[in-house]
This record gives structure tokens, C-alpha cells and sequence, in this order.
């Protein structure tokens, strides 16, 4: 996720743009930069925050321009990364935020007629395109050049000789038109706007924008124009920032289907898994902290159930300091923040251990990717809310992808398997949207649940971490004590503590053990305790033995902790709600933990 503002008009540009740009900083913070057309096209950028590249800004005169806030997806945050990205001739500028697929395709293309690449990124090969289509017309250019890129964008550009001109365009990528009179603008997101303007225009998927002082012209990629009527915002600037959700983390939670889709872009086809390779591994052993951790546990199940191979997870503060039996199984280290000082440490073990060392983590360039062998991305975009939300659906789904490339490889999975896991991986986005949809039952669930001391999670099997996973979400955010058990191990202590009075939210989907759960769920129930159930949809029976059921679409139970972990953080946010509690930041919590 990167953030994009852009303005024509009669006033001087710089300033309205590093306001703007300012305003966009939490999609993204590695590097930033501006270009704007004056007497020449002038470009400046550096790696860093937006303060940084302001202190050392030239006072360059223009009205009109772009500027971007970056955050890595391919190539590290670094100045040569940083957008824009100028073509050959220095007279076309770019801006991008999403993932051109072809990047690769395209930019061996480019080289071969002689084109000259700086960057690593996957968007210079997209400036380069449109300079290779120039013939003076960068609208034009541009639409060609993006008949051939496939993938996600919003982009802006601008070319030397065609002041008072910036063309935009999106596919899968927010671009918002702003209105005003004799200058307009475009951004990624409506909170750049609202100080110059409440009137704004959507751009839709596969449309280009042309903006000029004195007017807007949508079109579609065959070039016909597109007529939308303007719509008024109503938000304040802060409501703005949150995309008109009361908090950061119920945003956050509503873009998993988003961060599923961008984890699977391009590497589900071919399972190209950013150069993972699996030969030569007999084992595997998941390590992480905290939410990550439980990402972990479920990882063991998904690698069991899908690559048949055995796989375990360990905490990263206990594994660092173990001391370790003498095989060498593969070491995935999971962390969202890639700094994750535990971690860290694990990674440096593992090393010193002699084993492969695989990372995965959400933020380009963490210190992570420097301790392991290889690195593979969650591409949730990023997570401003101190408890995890997307980001750990987001680990969720590489783990599923280095399934099947294991399964794949070491011949446990067939092509019928490996169509049908991938289809049903491809559907996850849709399944995640029919529990978001039900946020209203959730939250009345919330306010009938919400006020006891003490709430029991249990799960088994893949769903067990799953449990451990809600009860941490809801004592985090709502400072209601939570535990989770596996759902077994209740007659063996936990359960001289169910009461009337303690809740229990049972995850009961119809998984292996979804006979075992019911048996347990007997066990609570006969000590008077109310039990809340996640529950495949259409399971009569189960409404049979539970006070209330939150229905979760039927899938297979391997990928059911997706949507029933949804569904737990959104109940833990609205008990979170009920309480007042200040939800984006927990007391005594930081996003990211950098000490032992
Ligand atoms: C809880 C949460 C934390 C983190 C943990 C590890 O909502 O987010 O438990 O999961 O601090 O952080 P990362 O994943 O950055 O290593």
C-alpha cells in the first residue's frame, strides 16, 4: 500500500502535495517523494518519512504535480526505490501503488530495445512502457502501456512538455478525484482532499483520469468517456483517516478479503512463491510471538494436513534459548513487524543451529529479512491498530501457499488436490466478506456476552490456536480476562472454574473434531455456563445444544480458521466498543516489540 495525491491548478503545487501527502502517511512510510512540472519536470525523493524529504526540499516552483509515500513491495525501501520513477528521456514522471505482475516480462522487453533501469521496483518497467509509446500524447501512451501491465495500480503521471496535465488511472488500487474550482486533484485517499475540497469523484477499476485546471475527463482503457456525478463528503478529516470506520482495527479487520486477494496476486498459478524452494526438507518448525504465534500453531495443522510433513511450532522466547534437538528441519519465522526483537533472536539460533531459515513478515527491508535465508511477504498493507488484525489473516495465507508448494514438490498433493486447494484458497476473499457482512448480529452477540469478568475460548485441532487467537484479541483490546483451552483438556482443571457466570465461545465448525467439541460443549453446559458457538452454517443440530450460533460459510476445516478468526476479532472489537475501551491503542501495548 502506497499512498498518491496530485494537483493541477494556478497555485504553486509543493506545499499543497507534502500536505496532502502528509495526510496519506499511514499507507505507507519508507520513502517518499514529489515531481512537479514547472519550466522543466523537477523530481525529488529519498528514503525515510515525509518530514524527511521536506527538510531537504528545494522551494520548486510549479502548479502541477505529483507526490507518493511509499511502502516497499518489491525492491527495498532505499532512494533508487522510492517514486517517482522518470523514463529514458527524464521528461516522463510515475507514481504507483499496487503490484505490476509483468514487471519482469516487461522489463526484459524494455532492456532489450535499449531502455535504461535504475530500480529494482516493479513500477519503473511501467514508466518505461508508456516512454516507449510517447508520440506526444501522454494519455495516450499511457493507456497503451497499460493494455500490456497486468496487475494492480493507481498511478499518476506527468510529462515535461505538457504542463497543467496529470493522467491518472486505477485497477484494484483506490484513486479519488478532488474538486475545485480552477485546480483539481487526485489522491488514493479522500483525507489528502478535504482541506481544499468536500467534492470528489470515484475512479473506477480499468478508468483513466486527465486533470487540468480547468477540468476532469474519465475514460475507460478503450478511451470512451466515462460521465459520474460528483458526490460531497461529509466526513471530518480524522473520521477521514479511518475511511469513515469508528477505529483503525475495524478497518483493518474489514480489509482481510483485500489482504488475501494482494498475498495471493501472481503466485498462486505457477506456486512462483518468491523463490521459495522446498527440496531437501523433512521438517519444519514455526517460531514467532504472540499473534504470530498462533499464526504458527495453525501453520503446523495446514502443513500436516496439506504437505504431509511434520511440522511443529515453538514460541520464539523459549526457542531461542532451547536447546534443540540435532535435525535440522526448516525454520519459519513469522512476524508482522519483521523487528520483533524474540524473533529475531530465533532467526539468529536457528542460523547457528545449521538451519534453513524461511521469514515471513508483512514490512519490506525488516530487520528480519537480513537474518534469514529467504523472505516471503504478506502483502496486508499496513496495520496501524496495535492488535493484529489482517495481518495475521494475511500469514494465514502464505502458510496455505508454502503448503501446497510443499505438497506440490514432495508429490503428497495431485493435480485435482492441488486445482481444487487453489480454488478454494481463491474464494477465501468471498467467504471473509459473508462474515464481515454479519458484523451487526456479532455485535448484538457482543453486548450479550460483553459483560462478564471472564470468558473461556476452546477449539480443537487446527481451531485450537484459532481459540487462543480470540482470547488473546479480546483481552488485549477490551481488558476482559480470556482463556483459551483446547477443548480436551477442560476435565483436566479449567473446568472447576465454568460457572453460570463464565461464558464460553466454542469453535465448533465441522472440522475432525467437530463431534469431540460437541461432547465438550455438553461439558459446560451442564455446569450452567452460556455458550456462544462459531458454527458451519446450516448445522441444525448444533443450535440444538448452544445459546446462540455465529454461522460460518461451509468450507474445508483446513481453511476454516480464516473465517472464524475473523469473526472472533470482530467480536472482540465490539466488546472492546461496549467498554470505551481505547481499541488502536491498548494500554501497556506496542505494534512493535523490540526489546526482550
Ligand atoms: C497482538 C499482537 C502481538 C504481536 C506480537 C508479535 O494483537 O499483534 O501479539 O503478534 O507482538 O509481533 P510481530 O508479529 O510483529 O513479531
Amino acid at each position: 500500500m502506497c499512498g498518491i495525491v496530485g494537483y493541477a491548478g494556478g497555485r504553486n503545487a509543493l506545499p499543497i502535495l507534502l500536505d496532502g501527502l502528509k495526510r496519506l502517511e499511514y499507507r505507507g512510510y519508507d520513502s517518499a517523494g514529489v515531481a512537479i512540472v514547472g519550466s522543466a519536470l523537477q523530481v525529488v525523493k529519498d528514503k525515510g518519512f515525509i518530514a524527511n524529504l521536506e527538510a531537504q526540499l528545494p522551494a520548486i516552483a510549479g502548479s502541477t504535480g505529483f507526490a507518493h509515500t511509499r511502502w516497499a513491495t518489491h525492491g527495498a525501501p532505499s532512494k533508487v526505490n522510492a517514486h517517482p520513477h522518470v523514463d529514458c528521456t527524464g521528461k516522463i514522471a510515475l507514481a504507483h501503488n499496487g503490484i505490476i505482475e509483468n514487471f519482469a516480462a516487461l522489463r526484459e522487453k524494455l532492456e532489450a530495445r535499449g531502455h535504461r533501469f535504475v530500480s529494482q521496483t516493479d513500477t519503473e518497467s511501467l514508466v518505461h512502457l508508456i516512454e516507449s509509446y510517447y508520440e506526444g500524447d501522454l494519455e495516450d501512451a499511457t493507456r497503451k502501456a497499460l493494455h500490456e501491465a497486468r496487475g494492480s495500480y493507481a498511478i499518476l503521471a506527468v510529462h515535461a512538455d505538457e504542463p497543467g496535465r496529470v493522467v491518472g488511472a486505477r485497477n484494484e488500487s483506490p484513486l479519488v478525484i478532488g474538486l475545485g474550482p480552477d485546480e483539481n486533484f487526485l489522491a488514493s485517499d479522500v483525507p489528502a482532499l478535504l482541506r481544499y475540497t468536500d467534492r470528489v469523484l470515484y475512479v473506477m477499476d480499468k478508468e483513466m483520469v486527465v486533470i487540468t485546471p480547468k477540468g476532469v475527463a474519465i475514460k475507460d482503457l478503450e478511451g470512451h468517456a466515462v460521465t459520474r456525478e460528483p458526490q460531497r463528503i461529509t466526513w471530518s478529516l480524522e473520521d477521514a483517516e479511518k475511511g469513515g470506520f469508528d477505529h483503525f482495527m475495524l478497518k483493518e479487520i474489514h480489509e482481510a478479503p483485500k489482504a488475501i486477494h494482494e498475498t495471493l496476486l501472481g503466485r498462486l498459478a505457477n506456486l512462483e512463491v518468491d523463490g521459495f524452494l522446498s527440496e531437501g526438507i523433512t521438517s519444519v518448525k514455526l517460531v514467532a510471538c504472540g499473534t504470530s504465534y498462533h499464526a504458527a500453531m495453525i501453520g503446523k495443522y495446514i502443513l500436516e494436513e496439506i504437505a504431509r510433513i511434520p511440522a511443529s511450532a515453538e514460541l520464539a522466547s523459549e526457542y531461542r534459548y532451547s536447546q534443540g534437538p540435532t535435525d535440522r528441519p526448516l525454520v519459519i519465522l513469522i512476524t508482522q513487524s519483521g523487528e520483533t526483537a524474540d524473533t529475531l533472536g530465533a532467526a539468529r539460533e536457528a542460523r547457528r543451529r545449521g538451519c534453513k531459515t524461511l521469514g515471513i513478515t508483512n514490512i519490506l527491508g525488516s530487520s528480519l529479512t537480513r537474518e534469514v535465508d529467504t523472505t516471503l511477504y504478506t502483502r496486508a498493507g499496513i496495520e496501524i491498530a496495535v492488535a493484529g488484525t489482517k495481518t495475521f489473516i494475511a500469514q494465514l495465507i502464505v502458510l496455505y501457499l508454502i503448503a501446497l508448494k510443499m505438497g506440490q514438490d514432495r508429490g503428497t498433493l495431485g493435480y485435482d488436490d492441488l486445482d481444487r486447494l487453489k480454488d478454494q484458497l481463491r474464494s477465501l476473499p468471498r467467504t471473509v466478506q459473508n462474515v464481515l457482512d454479519r458484523s451487526a448480529e456479532i455485535r448484538a452477540l457482543a453486548a450479550k456476552y460483553g459483560n462478564a469478568r471472564d470468558i473461556f475460548y476452546i477449539g480443537r485441532h487446527a481451531n485450537y490456536p484459532v481459540a487462543l487467537e480470540g482470547a488473546l484479541k479480546l483481552k488485549e483490546i477490551s481488558y476482559i480476562h480470556a482463556e483459551a483451552y483446547a477443548a480436551g483438556e477442560l476435565k483436566h482443571g479449567p473446568l472447576a472454574l465454568v460457572t453460570p457466570q463464565t461464558p464460553v465461545i466454542a469453535v465448533a465448525v465441522q472440522d475432525p473434531t467437530y463431534d469431540k467439541v460437541r461432547s465438550n460443549i455438553g461439558e459446560v453446559s451442564a455446569r450452567g455456563a452460556p455458550v456462544l458457538a462459531l458454527g458451519t452454517s446450516g448445522d441444525r443440530e448444533l443450535a440444538k445444544y448452544v445459546d446462540d450460533v455465529i454461522e460460518i460459510p461451509e468450507i474445508p476445516w483446513v481453511f476454516s480458521p480464516v473465517p472464524v478468526s475473523v469473526a472472533l476479532q470482530l467480536f472482540a472489537y465490539e466488546v472492546a466498543r461496549l467498554h470505551d475501551c481505547p481499541i488502536d491503542k491498548p494500554r501497556n501495548l506496542a505494534k512493535s516489540v523490540t526489546v526482550e
